[in-house]
């Protein structure tokens, strides 16, 4: 029996859907000391014609792609050219990677906005504060197990009733808290320091070399952001209605997701920045710039302990709008593939979602003599995920779309409705040659320089 296909009941319930699972936790921690490592406004500018260039055609391709076959990832690349067939399930195996380290992860932004809530702030500034949180092996397994139910529970409500209902109210109050926060912040003294040193260009020691670093590191990070090559936003295109514009959405999306990771870069700089008196080494923190440096400055600043409440809440709701998008992924491929309902698959992936995920929470305690390439378990999936898988899955689609359907198959979807597909020269120029020479070089040098 045919059951009817799910789908978004409005255009801008699949906008927000879309844009709630590219903004993430990677706009948030990742984007901002990207920026500041990589010279402030030159990366900034890199990065926004990286986003309409490249991470534009590709979400055009996904999207099309999804809509026009209405099928999983798994159907799509087989729907579009057998012999791409084998893509299908190495896309697919991507949110099987990354869902439960990404759910870990969101424990661990649960454990903070439990610890602001609680008027704990002090604690959490402690060094050890972090470090003895994930080194445990009990907390950080509840957490996260807590985080993936609660992403669970979204996706068993379905595409209209869950996923569309939920990032109908995340994402305008995403927004509006982080514009809120911003603005906050930018009031702060001494924050426009900081605010120089995250917009203007800073030329200094800018060499070829790291001209050229910056152009990977801003393409990688892109990648992430936009939650490209994984099946996502093939797997949300499936679900998008016929009558709606996939080039406008585009737009809208990539705007969203931009807009947030500029204002997290607006949020954190000039905060840590005042924090550290000008010492911008604060912001090489990394990953734990999040967990470690900026619990500091909010304990620092006046009212710090609501400003950190409300910007974990804010991260919070990142996080769970892609987890969801990821889990939705996993199982828009498991009731496909073995005709299971939706809760069924649902608990089927959680499942999977709890055996693999357990492997990165106890990486940090019971199992940390487990590693991989000398990584932690939450390292090695990250690595294989994003600097191998991802490049080249997106390599072979752009090769599929550019030299085997040709992009004819994808533009005929882009303007079903009669509509004009304004950036068609710009679409084939980069689906055919600039982004399959630019996945070779993210591909060879994720590979080379990080292992
Ligand atoms: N795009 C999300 C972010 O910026 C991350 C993400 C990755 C979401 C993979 C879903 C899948 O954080």
């Amino acid at each position: 029996m045919e059951t009817q296909k799910e789908g978004f009941g409005s255009k801008i319930g699949f906008i927000l859907a879309a844009a709630g699972s590219a903004v993430g936790l990677g706009n948030i921690w990742r984007f901002p000391y990207l920026a500041a490592k990589y010279g402030g406004g030159i990366f900034l500018l890199t990065y926004i014609i990286l986003v309409v260039t490249f991470g534009f055609s590709l979400m055009v391709t996904e999207i099309s792609l999804g809509r026009k076959t209405g099928k999983s990832v798994i159907g799509a690349y087989k729907h579009a050219d057998k012999r791409f067939s084998f893509l299908g399930p190495v896309a697919a195996l991507v949110p099987f990677i990354i869902t439960p380290y990404y759910c870990v992860i969101g424990g661990w932004v649960l454990k903070y906005l439990v610890t602001f809530v609680s008027k704990d702030v002090v604690a959490s500034t402690n060094d050890d504060f972090f470090g003895n949180f994930i080194t445990h092996a009990t907390q950080p397994t509840v957490f996260f197990i807590i985080y993936a139910l609660l992403t669970g529970l979204i996706v068993i409500f379905g595409v209209e009733k869950g996923i569309e209902k939920v990032s109908k109210i995340l994402m305008p109050v995403l927004v509006a808290l982080s514009v809120g926060i911003a603005v906050y912040t930018l009031t702060l003294p001494g924050a426009g320091e900081g605010v120089k040193y995250y917009l203007l260009p800073n030329f200094e020691g800018f060499t070829v070399a790291k001209f050229l670093k910056t152009i990977v590191a801003a393409m990688g990070q892109l990648f992430y952001s936009m939650s490209l090559a994984m099946g996502i936003m093939v797997t949300y295109g499936s679900y998008m209605r016929k009558q709606d514009s996939i080039e406008g959405s585009t737009r809208q999306i990539s705007f969203f997701d931009t807009l947030i990771a500029i204002l997290a870069g607006l949020i954190i700089v000039p905060s840590v920045f005042i924090f550290s008196g000008g010492n911008a080494d604060q912001l090489n923190a990394g990953p734990s710039l999040m967990f470690i440096t900026l619990p500091k400055v909010f304990d620092s600043m006046k009212g710090g302990q609501i400003v950190g409440a409300t910007f974990f809440i804010l991260v919070a709701f990142a996080a769970l709008t892609s987890s969801v998008s990821l889990l939705e992924t996993m199982v828009s491929i498991v009731s496909e593939k073995f005709g299971l309902k939706r809760v069924a698959s649902t608990a089927v992936c959680l499942l999977v979602v709890f055996v693999f995920g357990m492997l990165s929470v106890l990486g940090y305690s019971v199992l940390d003599t487990l590693t991989i390439f000398g990584m932690q378990m939450l390292d090695f999936f990250d690595f294989i995920s994003n600097n191998v898988m991802m490049p080249i899955v997106a390599l072979l689609t752009c090769i599929l779309i550019g030299f085997i359907v040709k992009p004819k198959y994808i533009e005929e979807e882009t303007t079903l409705n009669g509509e004009k597909f304004k950036s068609k020269g710009l679409y084939e120029v980069m689906t055919k040659f600039v982004c399959p020479v630019f996945m070779i070089i993210i591909l060879l040098s994720g590979i080379f320089v990080d292992l």
